[in-house]
């Protein structure tokens, strides 16, 4: 069975809403979900995953949350190559450029981002975002 990882950092629950939406897919297509905060992952612990979820809300200036989603992206980056990586998060009021630059920052690093871009939605996410992340973990699912 297809066992997929979902690892977000989320501060007020919009991000962490979306990761559980992919774990829902994940289970809907009959796979494993994990769905764990960053806190409590290292790199290592994806290296033997073909494909996984990450989510992070823009935070900062257009950045990756910076205590700990930098951090942990930052050692993840050497070890992504020919990984299929699912990419979702919350944002505010810009124009999504954290998720444009974390979708270049994946296939600088020779990872494929699942349909070529992340799922993004303003605030707490709506129906139609919530599906978009269902079939997320489907994908996932099918690609683990
Ligand atoms: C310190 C801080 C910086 C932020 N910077 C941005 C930003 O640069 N662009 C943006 O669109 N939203 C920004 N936001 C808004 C968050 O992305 C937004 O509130 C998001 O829904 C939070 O997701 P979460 O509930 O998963 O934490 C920022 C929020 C905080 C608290």
């Amino acid at each position: 069975m297809s066992s997929v990882k979902i690892v977000y950092w989320s501060g007020t629950g919009n991000t962490e809403s979306m990761a559980n939406a992919v774990a829902d897919g994940v289970r809907n297509a009959g796979g494993t979900a994990e769905v764990l905060p960053v806190s409590a992952v290292s790199a290592a612990d994806l290296a033997a995953d073909k494909a996984f979820a990450l989510g992070c809300p823009s935070m900062g200036a257009e950045q990756l949350e910076e205590g700990e989603m930098e951090p942990f992206m930052a050692e993840l980056e050497s070890s992504i190559a020919g990984k299929q990586i699912g990419l979702f998060g919350s944002y505010g009021w810009g124009n999504c450029e954290w998720m444009r630059d974390w979708e270049d920052r994946c296939s600088s690093a020779g990872a494929t981002v699942v349909n070529g871009e992340g799922v993004t939605f303003l605030g707490e996410p709506d129906a139609d975002t919530i599906s978009a992340l269902n079939d997320l973990g489907a994908a996932l699912c099918g690609l683990a």
